[in-house]
């Protein structure tokens, strides 16, 4: 029921202004350019979605102009509708056209939609994986679907870099309404292949464009509180939104907490619901630099020791997915004498970029196919890409966080 059409990103060519005058990109592979037409008339013409991959995770897409579309997002992933989502456009000129309902107009500045906050962080990181919020559009333009912003004030949106995400959006001329196209609370889809474990038999079209080089979701910023915040870590760094930013966002405050109580009014809703877990139970080790190499073995052996007399005869395997302490450890050793667990080790990589760029995959790897029973990953410090990861981390934890 679910069709999987390959698309080559290598194909699309866009002119380097695009993204803000809106020219066309185009196609050399017809095969590319024929999955991307039909993937645009979906969204265009009907009321389904189209799961496709952007430069972060892959989206579940249909129009952020039609209310049926965005149900259609909803039902599909079995998402809460107050969790609101984000509209992505190819082009400024898109954005003034299509969501504020006005004229392409050449006398006018592009940008006269968007607050001056943002204009430095949007001149450097669009196209990319950084999302904004803006005001809702005033009632008369008429034609962002309530159903997105989940009743907020505000809406999400962001140009992506992925050429295949850009061309979609451009081919289609209307803006998509995108969540990760994962099942609401597993982890992201970074491959094709996760968006159909999750969602096969409920959407109509996969564009398989190979795995996602980011591997995270954008950087969610918010420039009209003040101070202005980053509601959520992500593809770009905290501390590259603070030195791009201009002055404004030298005082770019961090939202840290990770979950709120079920009414609290808060302004990134998505904090409020379970995420990114898998099946097994996971216990994050927070890294703490004062540990010495055989302190952290030894409390390794400790954790599988507890968690074995906890469940003794239902824990038959687990993962641990090493980063930057344990990557050249022997853990050899570390399963407790006469057990019969079967363990798998495997590395997120070296650097943060690997890491996150592998977190989701390795997760969804160990848990649907080696079907681990648990799972237990290294943290990173939280600078950096260490932020984005830690934060999807210690929500696929739960609150299994142990000082390592
Ligand atoms: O990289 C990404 O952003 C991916 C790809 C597909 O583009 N999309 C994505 O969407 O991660 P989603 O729906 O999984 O996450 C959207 C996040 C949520 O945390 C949501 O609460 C927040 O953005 N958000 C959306 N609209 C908002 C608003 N008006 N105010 C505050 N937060 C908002
Ligand atoms: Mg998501």
């Amino acid at each position: 029921e679910t069709k999987i059409l390959k698309v080559n990103p290598l194909s699309i060519h866009f002119s380097p202004n695009a993204h803000i005058d809106g020219s066309l990109p185009t196609i050399s592979d017809p095969e590319t350019e024929k999955a991307l037409l039909e993937a645009a008339k979906i969204i265009r013409d009907s009321d389904d979605t189209v799961a496709f991959p952007t430069e972060t995770v892959y989206g579940l897409g249909g129009s952020s102009l039609n209310d049926k579309s965005v149900l259609s997002i909803y039902r599909a992933k079995n998402r809460p509708s107050d969790n609101p989502l984000i509209t992505h456009i190819s082009s400024i000129d898109q954005l003034n056209r299509r969501i504020y309902g006005e004229e392409s107009n050449s006398n006018e500045s592009p940008l006269r939609n968007i607050p001056e906050i943002y204009h430095s962080l949007i001149a450097k990181l669009w196209p990319g994986p950084l999302t904004i919020l803006l005001p809702v559009p005033p009632m008369e333009s008429g034609t962002l679907s309530k159903l997105t912003t989940g009743d907020q004030p505000t809406f999400a949106v962001r140009i992506p870099s992925s050429r295949i995400a850009r061309a979609l959006i451009a081919l289609s001329d209307t803006p998509i309404a995108a969540p990760s196209a994962n099942a609401s609370t597993k982890p992201s889809p970074t491959l094709a292949s996760h968006v159909l474990h999750d969602l096969e038999g409920r959407i109509p079209l996969i564009l398989d464009g190979g795995p996602c080089k980011i591997g995270v979701e954008s950087t969610v910023v918010d420039g009209l509180s003040q101070p202005p915040s980053l509601l959520r870590p992500g593809g770009f760094t905290y501390e590259q939104i603070v030195e791009l930013g201009g002055s404004q966002w030298a005082d770019c405050r961090v939202e840290r907490r990770q979950t709120v109580g079920e009414t609290e009014k808060v302004r990134t809703p998505g904090m409020k619901y379970k995420h990114y877990s898998p099946s097994a139970k996971v216990i994050l080790l927070v890294p703490n630099r004062k540990d010495s190499t055989n302190s952290r073995l030894e409390k390794l052996r400790d954790i599988i020791r507890t968690e074995q007399s906890l469940r003794s005869e239902s824990l038959k395997s687990i993962a641990v997915l090493t980063a930057s302490h344990l990557n050249n450890t022997s853990l050899d050793n570390i399963l407790p004498s006469g057990s019969n667990l079967k363990m798998i080790v495997e590395s997120l990589g070296s650097t943060g970029r690997e890491i996150q760029a592998n977190l989701f995959a390795a997760l969804r790897r160990v848990d649907e196919v080696e079907n681990v029973d648990l799972i237990i990953v290294e943290g990173l410090p939280e600078v950096d890409e260490g932020l984005a990861v830690m934060n999807r981390l210690k929500k696929a934890a739960g609150g299994n966080c142990i000082s390592f």
